[in-house]
């Protein structure tokens, strides 16, 4: 009998400036709590997308995209065989309303490549330490 523990998860999140890597944490402690077999990791760092069941990939937004590691990751789970089920997440608008409204320009392609179950957008954060630092 399968049970949780058996489906190997991942989680992972491109971020620039740690939000969105906070996101993912949060769904992997989450997924962790239910009982799925769980990795947490930068998308730079996963070198091998094969042995999971599910994946669950998202990405700060810059200038209407999705950070290049987490493309990339994303492209290498499409291809994976067999295709793990995929969920994805995006996070970025920011202010009261959220702005922008619109997704992400990469995210209709990379849900239709890993046939995706779902694409959430989670509000951005701005870490003004950091935009400090680059001003
Ligand atoms: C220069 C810059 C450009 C941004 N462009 C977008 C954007 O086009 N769309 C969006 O939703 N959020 C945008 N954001 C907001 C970030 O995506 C948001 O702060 C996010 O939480 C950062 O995640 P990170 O800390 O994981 O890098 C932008 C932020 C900055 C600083």
């Amino acid at each position: 009998m399968t049970t949780l523990s058996d489906i190997q998860v991942l989680v992972s999140a491109g971020s620039k400036h740690g939000a969105s890597a906070e996101i993912a944490d949060s769904i992997g402690e989450t997924l962790a709590g239910r009982g799925f077999d769980v990795t947490v990791a930068k998308p730079e760092e996963v070198t091998d997308v094969a042995g999971y069941q599910a994946v669950v990939l998202g990405s700060a937004v810059y200038a209407g995209h999705w950070t290049d590691p987490a493309k990339d990751l994303a492209q290498r789970v499409a291809a994976a065989d067999p295709k793990p089920a995929v969920w994805l997440f995006s996070s970025g608008p920011l202010g009261d309303p959220p702005k922008p409204e619109e997704d992400p320009v990469d995210v209709s392609e990379i849900v239709e490549a890993n046939s995706a179950r779902g694409h959430r957008v989670f509000s951005g954060k701005i870490d003004s330490a950091s935009a400090r630092r680059r001003s």
